[in-house]
């Protein structure tokens, strides 16, 4: 499933991903094959895509806590080792992520009905990106992104900033933001190394 997906998705400049129309049927991340409906939508990639991008609803909330423990604990254990991602993980509670979310911007991703990643911006600050191992690396938090950057850019917005995680450094970067440098984040009294990052919009 995912190699299919990585497939369809990769192209030479990285930034377009639109798939081919002779691309076989997508399977989704629970392995069962579905005819995937797109959601109706104004975004005429989101014909062509097997998940959508869409502000997050109330009911999304319980869902979103599982996303960034397990993108924590699978996706960063190559660049942090067991006792950073227990911290980081736990660095936020239900309460604490709702009462975050409830400012800013936040979109979901959806596919075949399954909450698989979410994005949040604050102002010009990237606070969150988190996308499900099951559905990394095809380019959801990508799309993610853009929803937040064209936000905004509609905003008026002249540049982003983000602190990323040595995880997503090269997401970031791909994205086109420009590391400033390393400095150390502590989470529940456990340091964890992350880059200061800044895009311009002009
Ligand atoms: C970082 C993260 C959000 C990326 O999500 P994703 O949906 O897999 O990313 P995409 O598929 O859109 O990746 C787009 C491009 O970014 C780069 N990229 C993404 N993840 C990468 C990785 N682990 N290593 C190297 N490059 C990566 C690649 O250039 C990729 O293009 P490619 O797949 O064609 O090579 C996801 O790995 C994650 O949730 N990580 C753990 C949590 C985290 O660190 N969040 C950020 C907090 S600051």
């Amino acid at each position: 499933m995912i190699q299919w997906l990585r497939k369809l998705f990769r192209h030479d400049t990285g930034m377009d991903r639109s798939p081919t129309p002779a691309a076989a049927p997508p399977a989704t991340p629970a392995e069962h094959q579905t005819e995937l409906a797109p959601a109706a939508t104004a975004d005429p990639m989101a014909l062509l895509l097997p998940f959508q991008i869409r502000p997050l609803e109330a009911s999304d909330l319980p869902k979103l806590l599982g996303i960034f423990r397990e993108a924590i604990q699978v996706s960063a254990a190559s660049h942090y080792d067991q006792q950073q991602r227990d911290a980081w993980s736990h660095a936020q509670s239900y309460d604490s992520l709702i009462s975050m979310l409830s400012e800013g911007d936040t979109v979901v991703a959806e596919w075949d009905d399954a909450l698989v990643g979410f994005a949040h911006r604050i102002r010009d600050y990237i606070n969150m990106v988190y996308v499900h191992p099951d559905a990394a690396r095809v380019g959801i938090a990508t799309l993610l992104y853009q929803h937040l950057e064209d936000g905004a850019r509609i905003e008026g917005l002249t540049e982003l900033t983000t602190h990323a995680s040595l995880t997503a450094h090269d997401f970031f970067q791909f994205m086109g933001f420009n590391s400033e440098g390393e400095e150390q984040a502590e989470r529940g009294g456990v340091s964890l190394t992350r880059h200061s990052m800044r895009k311009s919009l002009v």
